[in-house]
């Protein structure tokens, strides 16, 4: 097992899903962790966990659509621990939503959240890592970035412009020290699908355990790896999708039709 014994790591929309299960993987193998999201309840729960094996590990209550708060917790992240080894950009929603029912608002919302906050804070914790000529940034996109699921364009979007920014920075950053990790998760089993103001998901896939998904981040940190999928085999359907988009389109096209008629 992999040791991070001291390493900072700060994780975003911790208070549950994938992030929770990182955090707490990350202090059971000796980080010490920083969490942050908005239920402060749910926070608290995942802090304890984490502090059980790390006591120095922290939570800010934060809602990252507010830039401002984002460029505090930046800040106190940093002044609280001298510093950051890893950061994780893991918080998201994604408003499934039929293309005729979504708004502008709405699309700039998922865009705030799932693209333009981790932009933020990667840039304001970037020059510690620079400093120091070492890091990690984790940053978890979706298989909707390169699938393009029924009803999830805005959410789609938001996670392709992530997947492509990590992508460039990862050449940018070629030969500072610091690596990307971009994570692919399909469907894992979190709350993400039972969430308000969603569309019900279309495809019927069987959901991952989180720990699953957290065991494959750490086979990707093992290795060096610059993008993983969880589960794996989507890693395929994404390679299937690029050689022939028109032909997976119109398939997902008459698969819908068929859920459909179910
Ligand atoms: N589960 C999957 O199959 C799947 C598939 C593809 C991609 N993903 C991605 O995986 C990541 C984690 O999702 P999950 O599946 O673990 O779902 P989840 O349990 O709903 O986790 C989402 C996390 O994001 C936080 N969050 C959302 N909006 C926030 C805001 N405005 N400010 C601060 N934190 C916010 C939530 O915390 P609060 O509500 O407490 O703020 C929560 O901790 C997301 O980026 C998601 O898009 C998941």
């Amino acid at each position: 097992m992999e040791n991070f014994e001291g390493k900072r790591v700060l994780v975003t929309g911790a208070s549950s899903g994938i992030g929770a299960g990182l955090a707490v993987e990350f202090a059971r193998r000796g980080a010490v962790v920083g969490i942050c999201a908005r239920r402060q309840d749910r926070l608290e729960d995942v802090l304890h966990q984490c502090q059980a094996f790390s006591p120095e590990s922290q939570m800010w209550v934060v809602d990252l659509a507010d830039e401002t708060a984002v460029d505090k917790l930046a800040v106190d992240f940093s002044n609280t621990f001298g510093g950051i080894d890893i950061l994780v950009n893991n918080a998201g929603i994604p408003k499934r939503r039929h293309l005729t029912r979504l708004d502008n608002k709405t699309v700039d919302n998922v865009m705030r959240i799932n693209y333009s906050s981790p932009v933020q804070l990667t840039l304001l914790l970037l020059p510690h890592m620079l400093a120091q000529n070492s890091g990690t940034i984790i940053n978890v996109s979706s298989v909707a970035a390169t699938l393009s699921p029924p009803g999830e364009a805005a959410y789609s979007a938001s996670k392709a412009a992530m997947t492509v920014f990590s992508e460039s920075m990862a050449l940018d950053l070629w030969d500072t020290g610091i690596n990307v990790l971009i994570l692919y998760p399909g469907v894992v089993d979190t709350e993400l699908f039972t969430l308000p103001d969603n569309d019900p998901m279309v495809a019927d896939v069987e959901a991952i355990p989180v720990a699953d998904a957290v065991a494959i981040v750490f086979d990707g940190l093992a290795q060096g790896a610059l993008q993983v999928y969880a589960p794996t085999w989507f890693a395929d359907i994404a390679v299937s999708k690029a050689k022939d988009p028109q032909a997976f389109i119109a398939g997902s096209a008459e698969y819908i039709t068929g859920r459909q008629g179910d």
